[in-house]
């Protein structure tokens, strides 16, 4: 192992378990302010109260893109923003790889303060550390694919048949290899979006920043697109932030979702303590829509289970726990805890009859179907249909984690479609008109 790539690796892992600690993330916004305008001192210490933007700006020739930003980025995390439009979200982005200066507060980037650094630095930090991908890509139309994947090389000064390889190391990445002596304009719209993508892989920075990348292509080649991005995610394991005003392209890509209203964060969480647990009515109101079904998972909605018993047990034991759990099937668990079936009373009484130790031999894996903890609800129903009793959960090494009876799958999906709309406190819809 060389000086460098073993500096490397521990620096990876040093990273990696920093960030449980709270010490290093990827990227780290604190108190981040952008004023646009004049007096925006003024305005920051104004808005510092947490006043609605337009009551606090009032007669003040400022517009407050970021109010108070806070959250920090892990290591190999996608972290989605999303909002409405002029919420903030490219002003945010921005200030992230130093295009913008913030008005107040503070972005680190592995640690690094990027507020005060000098242009010079800030170039250097912004090359080898940041790409951004944009939704209108501009690709330069007189030169190849391949020139355009390999561009930010070239700015850094790398030897041609460097950059080449690297570049057709990106374009292959992103399924682009055979179009590599082609000209943009012979490309497809989502054939350059991922053109735009190669190019911030080439450039082999840590940290990807896309705002609205895919917004601007159909939907088939926009999912097509994301799922690509995906596949990559989980091969290259990059920091990125990625902006959208697109719902479900946030639930789909996000590890976590910070949701923009008027400048402001009004929460950050996962795609599914969002929908469960909205911080407010204007975030109900915006996951209304969301088809939970597919978002929420059998470990979401499954229930403890009551009545479980090693396959040691002898069949006293199990009649036993049939007769005071008032029910007529028993969970069975083997080794290390997994789940090896179930037992039911008739069972139970022809091992008590056959004067059996325990109940080994009488464990069935016939009657009840089991899941991973992250399988979607809406891919549960035909388990649970097709499940004499209830669906066991298991978790990565096959150990019984719940059960989801047929009720509350149904009670489930029940509360995760409403006929009314989410309810709005009258004071937001006050402040959003
Ligand atoms: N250079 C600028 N000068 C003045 N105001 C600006 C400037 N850039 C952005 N703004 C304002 O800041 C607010 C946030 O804009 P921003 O572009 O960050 O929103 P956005 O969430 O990216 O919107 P969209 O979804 O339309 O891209 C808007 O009110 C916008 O008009
Ligand atoms: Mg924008």
């Amino acid at each position: 192992m060389t000086d460098e790539t073993r500096r490397r690796t521990t620096g990876a892992i040093r990273r990696r378990f920093d960030v449980g600690e709270g010490i290093v993330s990827a990227l780290a916004v604190k108190s981040l302010y952008k004023i646009f305008g004049n007096r925006a001192d003024e305005a920051v210490g104004r808005l510092a109260t947490g006043a609605p933007r337009a009551e606090a700006l009032a007669g003040l020739p400022a517009t407050a893109a970021v109010i108070d930003a806070n959250f920090e980025v892990r290591p190999g995390e996608i972290f989605v923003v999303m909002g409405l439009s002029g919420s903030g979200k490219s002003t945010l982005i921005r200030m992230l790889n130093g295009l913008l200066r913030p008005t107040r507060g503070s972005v680190r980037v592995d640690g690094v303060e990027l507020t005060t650094l000098r242009p010079a630095a800030l170039r250097k930090l912004r090359r080898e550390k940041i790409s951004m991908v944009f939704q209108h890509f501009a690709l330069m139309p007189h030169r190849t694919v391949l020139e355009n994947a390999g561009y930010a090389l070239e700015v850094a000064g790398l030897p041609r048949a460097e950059r080449r390889a690297k570049a057709m190391d990106a374009l292959r990445m992103v399924g682009l290899t055979e179009w590599a002596d082609k000209l943009p304009h012979d490309l497809s719209g989502g054939m350059r979006q991922r053109v735009g993508l190669a190019r911030a892989l080439a450039a082999g920075t840590d940290i990807l920043l896309m705002d609205e990348a895919f917004s601007a292509l159909d939907p088939l080649i926009r999912r097509e697109i994301q799922d690509q991005l995906l596949e990559l995610q989980a091969e290259l394991g990059k920091t990125i932030i990625f902006i959208t005003h697109d719902l479900n392209e946030a639930m789909r890509l996000g590890d976590r979702i910070a949701v923009m209203r008027d400048g402001r964060i009004v929460q950050i969480g996962t795609a599914e303590e969002i929908l469960t647990d909205p911080a407010n009515g204007y975030v109900a109101q915006f996951v209304a829509d969301v088809d939970r079904t597919r978002i929420l998972t059998a470990a979401s909605v499954m229930e403890k289970p009551q009545h479980v018993l090693d396959v040691n047990a002898g069949p006293r034991v199990a009649a036993k726990a049939l007769r005071e759990g008032q029910t007529s099937v028993v969970y069975v668990t083997g080794p290390m805890k997994r789940f090896l079936g179930t037992v039911t009373e008739d069972e139970v009484l022809r091992a008590l009859r056959e004067g059996r130790p325990n109940l080994d031999g009488y464990v069935s894996t016939e009657r009840v179907r089991t899941v991973a903890g992250d399988t979607a609800v809406a891919d549960l129903f035909a388990d649970c249909a097709q499940s004499q009793h209830p669906v066991a959960v298991l978790d990565e090494r096959g150990r019984l984690d719940g059960v989801i009876p047929r009720i509350t799958l149904l009670s489930a999906l029940a509360a995760a479609t409403p006929d009314e709309p989410a309810r709005v406190d009258d004071e937001e819809l006050v402040e959003a008109a």
